[in-house]
């Protein structure tokens, strides 16, 4: 989408459509007064009536019958000064982008939203932006019909303190960055398996890195065979797809120590030999979420030049339950030397993960973090407002939580304590791949803390990864998958202090 900033004065633009935000119970100052004032305090009129409001995310529009030069205003509800966050400013732009779009206009202008508040103009343009173009995102790839072609190509920012309009720019080419990388993110999750296999993502991956000034490498069956990867390799037996581990480098930190971030790409589940039921099997393309999401982050902070040495590591593979297939009762020989009695054969995420984890320590991180739909138990314990954090370090865990607040992705801590490791005690191996139902987050979580010795923290997003109804979700998150933690760790690596 093109985006641009305008200044001068308001009463003079003769716009097609300009997007107010409005507060509940407020006197308008600034664009907002002026306008309100021009059409004979029509927006103190609507904000009376009971549809309306102010409210977050309700919507409406105004014809201005020729009182002033532009054409059509559209009121947005900020909800109440107190609450303001820029979660609000996202839910707003993003319903009233949606009701753009409703409305068949290609182009639009934004008053800054909120733009009598304290909040500083860079983060309202940069979330302003944000919440419009997660909500433009569609996944019509594959439609040949009733393909929705309703798109908004021009925006514009409408500013009338001209000072602020190389600030605004500056927002602007920043959120589009990260509104790549998410969207990026959402088209890996959401590619059907048979068109996201290990091999093509690992293809996309290269070119993302030639396009973004990254490093890339890729280890094959073979090599992951020599470095005794058992994780990766036996849950990819059952698949005729072979299996890769890529790497993406971002080298912008000197010789600091690195942060690692390391995502699950089951690029489809199956459950293996311990096969899932059918319904709803097709949700699970969205098992590579994970990677998805790493990629998706190492294009945004590649792109945005971050001081910093990141690495992303995607390992890949289908658990399918082909004649090959690992079975319950195997016994797997890890990256890490440590051995694994297989229980259950849908339990795959932990097995390459560990695998990845136990590898991302010959970079001596100062941090890692993992991403992963990791279990059905999140879904359970957290529903799909929350992702579930766990981990070995303070510090780490708080940047992270304070990083979802301020993305609106946020993340709930449950505890790692070592009684949970008890339940993953093995007769023949050093541990089993499962712990049973209850606690089936934290089992997975203690599974994995085998495979660590950095400072770490483990995401669990199986309920925040992709939306399924349309029941609660926010206005930028179509149907399908979100791209969770790709702000969220941005957000992070932008403002990190070693
Ligand atoms: N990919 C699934 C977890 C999942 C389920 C994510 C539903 C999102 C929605 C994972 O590989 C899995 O199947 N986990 C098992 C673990 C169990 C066998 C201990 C699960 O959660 O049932
Ligand atoms: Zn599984
Ligand atoms: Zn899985």
């Amino acid at each position: 989408m093109e985006i641009n900033v305008d200044t001068g004065k308001i009463i003079e633009k003769n716009y097609e459509l300009l997007v107010l935000g409005i507060f509940e119970e407020e006197k308008y100052q600034g664009v907002n007064g002026i306008i309100n004032k021009a059409l004979d305090k029509e927006i103190s009129k609507k904000l009376k009536t009971p549809e309306f409001k102010g409210k977050l995310k309700k919507t409406c529009l105004l014809t201005t019958y020729g009182k002033i030069g532009i054409k059509r205003i559209l009121l947005v509800g900020l909800g109440k000064r107190k609450d303001f966050t820029l979660e609000s400013i996202r839910i707003a732009s993003g319903s009233a982008i949606n009701s753009i779009r409703e409305l068949g206009i290609t182009s639009c202008t934004f008053s800054i939203l909120g733009d009598d508040t304290k909040t500083p103009i860079e983060k309202i343009v940069e979330n302003t932006v944000v919440g419009c173009e997660l909500a433009l995102y569609q996944f019509n790839l594959y439609k040949t019909e009733d393909r929705d072609i309703r798109k908004i190509n021009k925006l514009l920012f409408f500013v009338d303190a001209p000072k602020s309009v190389s600030v605004i720019k500056k927002s602007i080419s920043i959120a589009q960055i990260i509104d790549n990388g998410v969207n990026l993110a959402r088209n890996l999750s959401n590619m059907p398996s048979s068109d996201a296999t290990p091999t093509q993502i690992t293809e996309k991956a290269k070119k993302i890195a030639r396009e973004s000034g990254m490093t890339f490498s890729v280890l094959s069956k073979k090599e992951m065979e020599k470095l005794s990867m058992g994780g990766i390799i036996n849950v990819s037996r059952g698949s005729s797809q072979p299996p890769k581990l890529v790497i993406l480098e971002h080298k912008g930190g000197g010789t600091a120590r690195p942060i690692v971030l390391v995502g699950k790409g089951i690029t489809f589940d199956s459950g293996g030999i311990s096969l899932k039921p059918s319904e709803k099997m097709e949700e699970m393309k969205h098992d590579k979420a994970g990677a998805a999401t790493v990629i998706g982050t190492m294009q945004t902070v590649a792109q945005l030049k971050l001081p910093l040495n990141i690495i992303g590591i995607a390992p890949l593979t289908e658990n399918l339950p082909g004649g090959s297939a690992y079975k319950p009762g195997d016994v797997l020989k890890m990256h890490n030397g440590k051995t694994v009695e297989v229980i259950n054969t849908d339990a795959e995420g932990r097995l390459i993960l560990a695998d990845a984890l136990a590898y991302a320590s010959k970079y001596k991180p100062q941090a890692v973090i993992d991403l992963a739909t990791l279990t059905g138990a999140c879904v359970i314990a957290l529903g799909s407002f929350a992702t579930g954090l766990l981990g070995n370090d303070n510090d780490l865990k708080k940047r992270i939580t304070s990083g979802g607040e301020i993305t609106g992705e946020p993340v709930w801590e449950l505890p790692l304590w070592d009684d949970y490791k008890e339940l993953l005690k093995s007769d023949v191996a050093d541990m089993k791949n499962v712990g049973g139902r209850p606690g089936g987050v934290i089992t997975a979580a203690s599974f994995l803390s085998n495979f660590v010795d950095y400072p770490w923290v483990h995401l669990d997003i199986a309920g925040t990864a992709w939306t399924q109804s349309n029941a609660g979700v926010k206005p930028y998150n179509p149907k399908g998958a979100t791209g969770v933690g790709v702000r969220l760790i941005t957000e992070v690596l932008r403002f990190w202090k070693s």
